[in-house]
């Protein structure tokens, strides 16, 4: 599950103390694509739980939904850091540049900062605290993907081949959700349509 991360790691490090070439010509920024690549194949993991164990009755997968997301989170985190640490090492005046000039840097950091309070309150104990309020904040999580997607389209700077792909496969997992949701309403609407004609 979190081996991609200890592998770049580790790529890294073998790279500069080594001398191999792992991860390319260009290590610091390989290592920062392919965190940001495991953090949207991990939304997708998420994400995808849902119609999976609907359509196909495949409930075993519900338990997987939460290591996926928190996934994700680490992933975001761990593609931040390597950018602050790695890339741009902690210059203070470097972030607060891109933090105010780079759009795409600040959609990603948005993101970040929409999975963070998602990722806190992901334990049993914060589920039964917040109840319905717990439904309402976890909704946010469908802004994640779009903001992740945007911040890779802006970010590319040729090969546009696997944002078209994520994207494709974010509307579909998001579209299925807003179908559901319609259908749900109308087969309730149907449903209480009866007694509604009687009174
Ligand atoms: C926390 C703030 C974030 C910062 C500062 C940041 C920074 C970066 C940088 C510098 C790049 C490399 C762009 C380039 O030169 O080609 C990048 C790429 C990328 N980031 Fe982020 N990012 C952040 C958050 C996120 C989040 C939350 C996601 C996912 C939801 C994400 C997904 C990606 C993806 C998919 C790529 C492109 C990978 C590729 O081209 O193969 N990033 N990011």
């Amino acid at each position: 599950m979190l081996v991609p991360g200890p592998l770049v790691v580790a790529a890294l490090m073998s790279d500069f103390l080594q001398g191999t070439r792992w991860l390319g010509s260009n290590p610091v920024k390989e290592g920062e694509l392919i965190l940001g690549e495991w953090t949207i194949r991990y939304l997708v993991a998420a994400l995808a739980i849902t119609p999976l164990r609907r359509t196909f009755g495949w409930n075993w997968l519900q338990r997987d939904r939460r290591t996926f997301g928190l996934a994700a989170f680490f992933y975001g985190l761990t593609h931040f850091l390597w950018y602050a640490l790695i890339d741009i090492q902690l210059d203070g005046a470097e972030l607060a540049k891109d933090l105010t000039k780079r759009t795409y840097i600040v959609v990603g950091f948005t993101a970040l900062l929409v999975m963070l309070p998602l990722a806190l309150t992901s334990t049993r104990a914060a589920i039964a605290h917040l109840k319905r309020r717990w439904v309402t904040l976890h909704r946010a999580v469908y802004a994640v993907p779009a903001l992740g997607i945007a911040h890779w389209w802006m970010s590319v700077k040729a090969d546009i081949g696997e944002p078209i792909v994520y994207s494709f496969v974010f509307a579909v997992l998001l579209g299925w959700r807003v179908w559901h949701a319609r259908r749900d309403t109308s087969g309730n609407a149907t449903a209480i349509q009866p007694r509604a004609s009687t009174s």
